[in-house]
């Protein structure tokens, strides 16, 4: 739903990962991210649901500049980038934090925490080393890393998956970005300090007016960033609205399956998800004509739904849907 204060705005994006044989001859294409249209305010957090395999991690490393978008265009603070510099695209680097699943994985082995939060300020100009210290120490006080001087001298081996993680979010907002996209952020850590390290991503897109992007599988830990909700099916957005809108009335058969497939409705948090029934998800390699999710939708309209590819339906304010179902 576009808007005139979008910090981040995502059109008509495909991702498509070729493959090949023997290197040269292309035998197909993924279409991970297959016509996306996303919007992100200004200090807006959303959150952007789906199973395994249905194109988050895709669409989040394509808006980080990690993967080439086949088409479509990414717009970030009026700026198109695709067509971005040299120097723009670090000026981009900056502007947008990641935080990737695997903390352990995102941090150089090698390097003391003091070296990998000194590292996003020296490449982008800011050299004083009283000024790197400052930064550093209000970064870590932040994310609850105290004493600071405790944490400086380590290396991420010696800390808990916990302090890694809050490390990678310190580099990721260093420099003050506007946007964080965090992929799955608390999925490999303890269940312990989940809900601790959303909390603090909670509190830092308030202080600073940050937008975040949190892509999880984890219908629980929505309503920890819970502004507004995608649902992301076989590369597609089907649907989207506020969290509340679509948790108390869901409109796609998916989400509808995805919610009840939630095993235990009175318990806050057990709401993650279970397989939805009627099948597999789509093989992006090759995904059904249509609607994506007619193979396993028990409402689905023969003649229709495995024929044309659903258009956007506004059956309440705010609220869309691609699916047959609500065509007036
Ligand atoms: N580098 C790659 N090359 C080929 N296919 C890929 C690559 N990365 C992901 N895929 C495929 O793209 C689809 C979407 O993957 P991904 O974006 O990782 O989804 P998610 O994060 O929702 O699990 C999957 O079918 C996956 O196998
Ligand atoms: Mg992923």
């Amino acid at each position: 739903m576009k808007n005139n204060n979008d910090l981040l705005s995502i059109e008509n994006l495909h991702t498509f990962y070729e493959l090949r044989r023997w290197g040269f001859i292309k035998t197909g294409n993924v279409r991970a991210v297959d016509g996306v249209n996303l919007q992100v305010k200004k200090g807006e957090a959303i959150s952007v649901v789906g199973e395994s395999g249905c194109g988050k991690s895709t669409l989040a490393k394509t808006v980080l500049g990690l993967v080439e978008p086949t088409d479509g265009k990414i717009v970030f603070d009026g700026k198109n980038i695709s067509h971005m510099g040299k120097e723009e695209m670090k000026w981009y680097r900056a502007k947008v934090g990641y935080v990737q699943q695997d903390p352990y994985g995102a941090l150089p082995p090698f390097m003391t925490v003091k070296k990998i939060l000194e590292e996003p300020m020296t490449i982008n100009g800011i050299h004083d080393p009283r000024e790197q210290t400052r930064h550093i120490h209000e970064g870590l006080t932040e994310l609850k890393m105290t004493p600071v001087e405790q944490f400086l001298n380590k290396f991420p081996h010696m800390l808990s998956g916990g302090q890694q993680q809050r490390v990678v979010i310190a580099r990721a907002t260093i420099m003050n970005p506007k946007l964080i996209v965090a992929d799955e952020p608390v999925s490999m850590l303890d269940a312990s300090v989940r809900v601790e390290i959303l909390e603090l991503l909670r509190e830092l897109q308030e202080e600073h007016e940050l937008a975040v992007i949190y892509i999880t599988h984890d219908l629980s830990t929505v309503s920890y960033f819970s502004e507004r909700i995608v649902v992301m099916y076989g590369g597609k957005i089907i649907e989207e609205a506020l969290v509340d809108d679509l948790l108390k009335n869901p409109l796609h058969p998916y989400t509808k399956a995805l919610l009840e497939a939630i095993s235990d409705p009175d318990g806050a948090n057990v709401k993650t998800f279970k397989k939805v029934p009627g099948g597999e998800p789509p093989n992006l390699l090759n995904p059904p004509p249509g609607c994506r999710f007619h193979p396993r939708c028990e409402f689905r309209i023969e003649g229709l739904c495995e024929k044309e590819e659903p258009e956007d339906f506004f059956p309440e304010e705010n609220h869309r849907v691609e699916c047959w179902l609500y065509k007036e």
